[in-house]
């Protein structure tokens, strides 16, 4: 068996608790076990997404509109890979919320950078980026 490690972290009570009751008794066994299934999602999304695969992409990010400083960063980041960009849609939510969908097309890394400039920007309070492979996989080597 592989050697584990332990380590704590700090969250909102209200988020482990909603944590807990999503995976508990639904199939996994205890919290480690689902934080474990949590974490290897994680890396295998993170790791076919830093190849030169051609990749098509949408980022759904929402945001606080009020914040004129993300407004800025949200456009700068998509201009300065305008070959990337295909188009936008932008949604007003309500008097503070908005939704952005972006649809990008280029090689995988490409877009993984660009999503996470986009999601990490402080304001922006859902983000995710969801992609497909453009590689026909009848013509992929084996
Ligand atoms: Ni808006």
């Amino acid at each position: 068996m592989a050697e584990l490690v332990r380590f704590s972290v700090s969250l909102p009570r209200e988020l482990a608790s909603r944590f807990d009751q999503e995976t508990i008794g639904r199939g996994f066994a205890s919290r480690s076990e689902a934080v474990r299934d949590v974490m290897e999602h994680f890396l295998t999304e993170r790791e076919w997404s830093t190849d030169e695969t051609e990749v098509i992409g949408t980022v759904v990010i929402v945001y606080d509109h009020h914040d004129a400083e993300l407004g800025r960063r949200l456009t700068r980041t998509q201009h300065k890979r305008p070959g990337s960009v295909v188009c936008m849609t932008h949604v007003h939510l309500d008097e503070r919320w908005c939704m952005e969908v972006i649809v990008l097309r280029g090689r995988a890394l490409d877009l993984r950078e660009i999503a996470d400039h986009l999601v990490g920007a402080r304001g922006v309070r859902h983000g995710k980026l969801v992609c497909a492979s453009l590689t026909d996989p009848e013509k992929a080597p084996a």
